[in-house]
């Protein structure tokens, strides 16, 4: 038996246990999940490429099936509304079959309104999903009571889960290796991104997010999803982030190279890979998140002042926003089933919201850390005009060696992005394990 196959029982036991501690709370006697549907652009018949109910694939590894439907009624075994529908113009999703299918009772229907007869009274269910899954009048009400307590709760991975991630981040360490050659090689952006995908065996729909495939000064540019036809006349620096899918599963991982091995801008990555890996071995369960991302500003000021891009001490620089110019994200978020997990500012699985640390808007976690979550920490430095025109603004220009900035920008910037499970113990890197693994 694979291993995801063993691990599975208990990943569905939990989700019942969860499940009902929900229904309780909202006073639901079922829960009913649509899968979803598909979505068409406006005055066209093409369709988005579809999205699976996250609440929907938490149960099963089907990330192709819209139009299904989940009944969970505590007490009972899980029901499948599958939807096979007669249909020659498309490929229809293929009978259920794997390690899940015995654990839930299967009705296949031929058209999606055939699941209307298989659901349970709407005033006696907790429906959650898309507005445009409704049939008729049985529609999602998304009661927060339920939704709270179960995407709280997601926060922390049964063993299933964090295998399912490892299977990913496999797939994303493959392509992120196949990528690197092909930087190395003199290709371009483009041809990175669709070496990445041939790596990965994954269409760029089947990837957990864009792409950021980023060479030179691109890598400045937080989410640069353009991706250049040619290559540059002069390569300098490649910053990739890119992930990869495995049954609904994201990994997220950022590598940052730089084309000459003995480069100051190669000694900066190598800084900021020994300060990232420290800020991974803070993922233990007890502290706040909110605390490794202001250490992030402090370790990464130091950087910076160690290479002589800024003058002052880390705690000016960070007293003052100058490290938020060169590090103008949050530090990390939740992953799992979503790249950018929910929950992330939940005070309890009853609702509530922890405030981000005042002056980062941009941190999507605020939670204290506990066994079993699994986070991203993702460090980075940019050399962004927008941002350090602020710093001059803001009669900070004194704290910044403008000369040095000068040398850096031509490589855009570094980040470096492992996924860390939170254990009662070591953490567990995903990613590192990973790399180490296929090396
Ligand atoms: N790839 C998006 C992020 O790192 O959050
Ligand atoms: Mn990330
Ligand atoms: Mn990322």
């Amino acid at each position: 038996m694979s291993t995801v196959a063993a691990l599975y029982p208990q990943h569905l036991a939990e989700l019942q246990r969860r499940t009902e501690q929900a229904l309780a709370r909202g006073g639901f006697d079922h829960l009913v999940v649509p899968s979803g549907t598909l979505h068409y652009q406006v005055f066209d018949d093409r369709d988005y490429p579809y999205a699976v109910n996250p609440q929907f694939k938490a149960w099963l590894p089907l990330t192709r099936a819209p139009g299904s439907w989940l009944i969970v009624t505590p007490g009972q075994k899980p029901k499948l509304v599958f939807l096979q529908p007669f249909d020659y113009w498309h490929v229809v999703p293929s009978a259920p079959s794997g390690y899940w299918v015995d654990h839930f009772d299967i009705v296949v229907i031929r058209t999606a309104d055939e699941a209307r007869q298989h659901l349970p009274d709407a005033a006696r269910s907790a429906i959650l999903g898309e507005p445009q899954s409704a049939l008729g009048d049985y529609a999602p009400n998304n009661p927060p009571a339920v939704v709270n307590y179960l995407e709280f709760h997601r926060a922390y991975k049964t063993a299933y889960e964090i295998e399912m991630m490892r299977q990913a981040t496999r797939i994303g360490v493959r392509a992120h290796r196949a990528a690197e050659r092909a930087f190395r090689a003199g290709a371009s952006e483009f041809g990175i991104h669709l070496v990445y995908c041939q790596a990965a065996a994954q269409d760029a729909n089947d990837l957990p997010y864009n792409n950021i495939i980023a060479l030179n000064e691109h890598g400045a540019v937080l989410h640069y999803t353009e991706r250049d036809r040619l290559p540059p006349g002069e390569l300098r620096s490649f910053l990739i982030d890119a992930g990869a899918s495995h049954d609904g599963y994201a990994c997220d991982i950022t590598r940052t190279y730089a084309a000459d091995a003995g480069s100051e801008f190669q000694a900066m990555i190598d800084a900021v890979d020994a300060a990232q890996r420290a800020m991974c071995d803070q993922v233990r369960a007890g502290p706040d998140y909110r605390q490794i991302h202001v250490d992030a500003h402090l370790a990464l000021a130091g950087i910076l002042r160690d290479f002589g891009v800024i003058r002052v001490s880390p705690e000016a620089a960070l007293a003052t926003g100058v490290s938020s110019a060169f590090f103008p994200h949050g530090i990390g978020h939740g992953i799992g089933l979503q790249v950018h997990d929910v929950a992330g500012f939940a005070a309890s699985d009853d609702g509530g919201t922890i405030a981000k640390p005042e002056g980062h808007p941009y941190l999507r976690l605020t939670r204290e850390l506990g066994a079993g979550m699994a986070v991203t920490i993702e460090p980075g430095v940019y050399f962004i005009d927008m941002l350090l025109d602020e710093v001059k603004k803001n009669g900070h220009a004194d704290s910044i060696d403008w000369t040095r900035v000068e040398t850096f920008k031509p490589f855009g910037g570094i980040r470096i992005e492992d996924d860390v499970v939170c254990t009662e113990g070591e953490p567990i890197n995903l990613t590192r394990e990973g790399f180490a693994e296929a090396a």
